[in-house]
C-alpha cells in the first residue's frame, strides 16, 4: 500500500513513520509539503500521489493557543478534517485522523467508550469534535482514533516536549517537583500506537476506536514512576488540580476504553507500566 504521513516529522509522524515504512510505501509529508487547511493544496498533494492510505497527525493542539486563536484552530482541526475527508471521498483513500480523549468532560469516572456522550470542553476540544464530525460524515473509508497522554522519542512540535521529558527536565532544574494526585488517564507512547493503527488501516472495519494503553493512572503514579524507573533523586510531592490555576477547563478523568478494538479483535495495547518502562529503557537508558 502506499501510505501517505501527514506531519511526519512530528511526535506521533515519527513512529507511524519507522512502523509502517517496514511494511509499506510511505510518504512522509511535513508542514512545509502540505497545509491541511486548504482544500486546494490537499486536492493537489493527494492527486498527484494517488495514496492507498492517508494518514493525518496534523492538529492545532496547544491547548491554551486554542483559547487566544479560535479561528486558526477550527481552520486546521474543524475545515482540514473536512478537506481531507472530502477529498478522501473523491479519491477512494482510506483516511486515519487522531483525535482525543478531550472529547469527554471527565465526569462519568469510568472508562469512556466509543458510544459515550461526549461534552467537550474547550475550543481545543470542540475543534477536534468537529474535525470528528466532518470525517464521519464526509468519509466512508475513515478510522478516528482517539489517543491520549501521549509520547514519543521525538518531542510534541507544538507543545515543545511530552510529560517525560517535562519530568525529567524539572528533576534537573528544580529543587523539588510537584504533580497532581486527582487527573487520572492512560499516557500512551506513539510507537504502540502506530503499531495498532498498522493492523487497524489493514482492516475494513470504518469506526470511531479508542486507542490508548490499558489500565489507569493518575499523573502523580506515572510521574513516581518515572522517577523511580530512571532513579532520579529530586523530591516528588503529590499536588491536587486545585493547586494550580486552571488555564483551559479540561477533564480530570479520561481514561478510554479500547471498546472498539477488542469488538473486531484487534487490541494491542499493553499496559500503561509496561509501555512506559519499555519506552524508559529504549530512550532514557533505564536498567530495569
Ligand atoms: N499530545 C497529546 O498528549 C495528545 C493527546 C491527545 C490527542 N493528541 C493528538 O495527537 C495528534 C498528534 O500529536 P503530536 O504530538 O504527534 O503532534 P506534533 O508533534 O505537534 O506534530 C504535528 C505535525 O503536524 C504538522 N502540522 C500542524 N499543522 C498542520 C497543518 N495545518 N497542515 C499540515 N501539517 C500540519 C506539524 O508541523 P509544524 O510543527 O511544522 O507546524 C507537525 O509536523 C494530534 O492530532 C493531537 O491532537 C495528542
Amino acid at each position: 500500500m502506499k501510505v501517505a504521513i501527514i506531519g511526519s516529522n512530528g511526535q506521533l509522524g515519527t513512529d507511524l513513520s519507522e512502523i509502517f515504512s517496514a511494511k509499506h510505501d510511505v510518504v512522509g509529508l511535513t508542514h512545509a509539503d502540505i497545509e491541511i487547511s486548504d482544500i486546494d493544496n490537499v486536492k493537489k498533494v493527494f492527486g498527484e500521489m494517488k495514496p492507498d492510505v492517508v494518514l493525518c497527525t496534523a492538529a492545532a493542539h496547544n491547548v491554551p493557543k486554542c483559547e487566544s486563536e479560535p479561528d486558526v484552530a477550527f481552520k486546521i482541526n474543524g475545515i482540514g478534517s473536512l478537506n481531507l475527508a472530502k477529498v478522501s471521498t473523491d479519491l477512494g483513500f482510506k483516511l486515519v485522523q487522531y483525535s482525543t480523549d478531550y472529547v469527554f468532560d471527565g465526569r462519568k469516572m469510568k472508562p469512556y467508550v466509543e458510544t459515550d456522550a461526549v461534552f467537550p470542553q474547550s475550543v481545543y476540544a470542540v475543534t477536534k469534535y468537529c474535525g470528528e464530525q466532518f470525517i464521519q460524515n464526509y468519509c466512508t473509508k475513515f478510522f478516528v482514533v482517539r489517543v491520549s497522554g501521549i509520547y514519543g522519542k521525538i518531542p510534541c512540535r507544538a507543545k515543545g516536549g511530552n510529560f517525560i521529558s517535562t519530568m525529567v527536565k524539572l528533576s534537573k532544574e528544580k529543587p523539588e517537583v510537584r504533580v497532581v494526585k486527582d487527573e487520572i488517564l492512560t499516557p500512551t507512547p506513539t510507537r504502540e500506537i502506530a503499531k495498532n493503527t498498522l493492523s487497524l488501516v489493514e482492516s475494513e472495519a470504518y469506526d470511531v476506536y479508542h486507542m490508548t494503553c490499558e489500565g489507569e493512572v493518575s499523573w502523580y503514579e506515572f510521574a513516581r514512576t518515572i522517577f523511580d524507573t530512571l532513579k532520579l533523586q529530586t523530591p516528588l510531592y503529590e499536588a491536587s488540580v486545585k493547586d494550580f490555576p486552571l488555564v483551559v477547563k479540561r477533564p480530570f478523568y479520561s481514561v478510554l476504553e479500547n471498546a472498539n478494538l477488542k469488538k473486531i479483535g484487534l487490541n494491542q495495547m499493553p499496559h500503561w507500566k509496561e509501555a512506559l518502562i519499555t519506552f524508559l529503557k529504549e530512550n532514557y537508558g533505564a536498567t530495569v
